[in-house]
């Protein structure tokens, strides 16, 4: 690949991108490799956990030069939804780890990863409304779902870039780390989620993903209900209890 590399090691996948002198920009290159490598993360059941970091900068955006010119056809077929809609859907928790810029395309790609560690030095925005656009690979939509709509709302019409500590502030990140420990400590949260019950992950992700699409809160808590049970037809689930009863660490089979 080009501009994107994963490593596998101990059930932990850790994507990255290699694009230093655009500040990692997303042309349709990269998300062309992205798409080819979440398919083979979901299509891997050793992969247990997905990190996205890249050293520097998560990256300064969609790519402003090649976006410039386009008609609305090539812009829609440009656009990155269906390969973000991947990386949300897939069964594991994912993390992105983000240094430095985390702009625009690239804080939807965040978005659309479970959970978001920062560094201290990070800055985050949606800069597209000073471009004369708008978010168009889901932040619209996860932004506010995630830090609710006020909070979206004024990043999103502001453009406004902000810095770690805003960041945690209003939800848009969950944990902050100097700029030196981010890596190392994203890396930590990863191998201990690593650890955890595949199948009753799976059933998490599924079970908050269906139930917070449904207007009816009752029938969210019923998805809820039904997945909670189906989780004891699982050896992890004997497993992960009998091991509690005889006081030692459990081992997962993901069955
Ligand atoms: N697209 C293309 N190239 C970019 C880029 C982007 N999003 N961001 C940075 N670069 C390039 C710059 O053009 C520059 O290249 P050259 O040396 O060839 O000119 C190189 O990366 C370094 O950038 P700067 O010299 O600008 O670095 P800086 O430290 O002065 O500024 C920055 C950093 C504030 C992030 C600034 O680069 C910037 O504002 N970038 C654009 C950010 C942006 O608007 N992102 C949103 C894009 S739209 C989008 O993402 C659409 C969507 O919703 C899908």
């Amino acid at each position: 690949m080009r501009y994107l590399s994963l490593e596998i090691n101990n059930g932990i996948g850790l994507i990255s991108i290699h694009r230093p002198e655009a500040l990692n920009a997303l042309n349709r290159e990269i998300i062309d490799e992205l798409d080819a490598l979440l398919e083979q993360i979901r299509d891997d059941q050793s992969i247990r956990v997905l990190v996205l970091w890249s050293d520097k900068n998560f990256a300064a955006g969609s790519d402003i030069k090649s976006m410039v010119e386009m008609t609305v056809e090539e812009a829609a077929d440009f656009i990155f939804t269906p390969t973000y809609n991947k990386l949300d859907l897939l069964d594991i928790p994912t993390i992105a780890g983000i240094e430095g810029y985390a702009l625009g395309g690239a804080l939807e790609l965040a978005m659309a990863c479970d959970i978001r560690f920062a560094a201290e030095g990070a800055k985050l925005g949606y800069p597209e409304i000073n471009l004369g656009i708008m978010p168009g690979a889901g932040g619209t939509i996860r932004t506010p779902l995630s830090i609710g709509s006020p909070w979206a709302k004024e990043l999103i019409f502001s453009g406004e870039i902000i810095d770690a500590a805003r960041a945690l502030q209003i939800g848009l990140v969950n944990r902050i780390y100097s700029d030196a420990e981010l890596f190392a400590e994203t890396m930590k949260f990863a191998e201990k989620l690593s650890r955890k019950a595949p199948l009753a992950m799976k059933l998490i992700k599924q079970t908050m993903r269906e139930g917070l699409a449904c207007a009816d809160l009752m029938e969210g808590v019923d998805i809820e209900k039904k997945n909670w049970a189906t989780l004891f037809s699982t050896e992890d689930q004997k497993e992960g209890m009998r091991a509690f009863i005889e006081k030692r660490k459990p081992e997962y089979k993901g069955k």
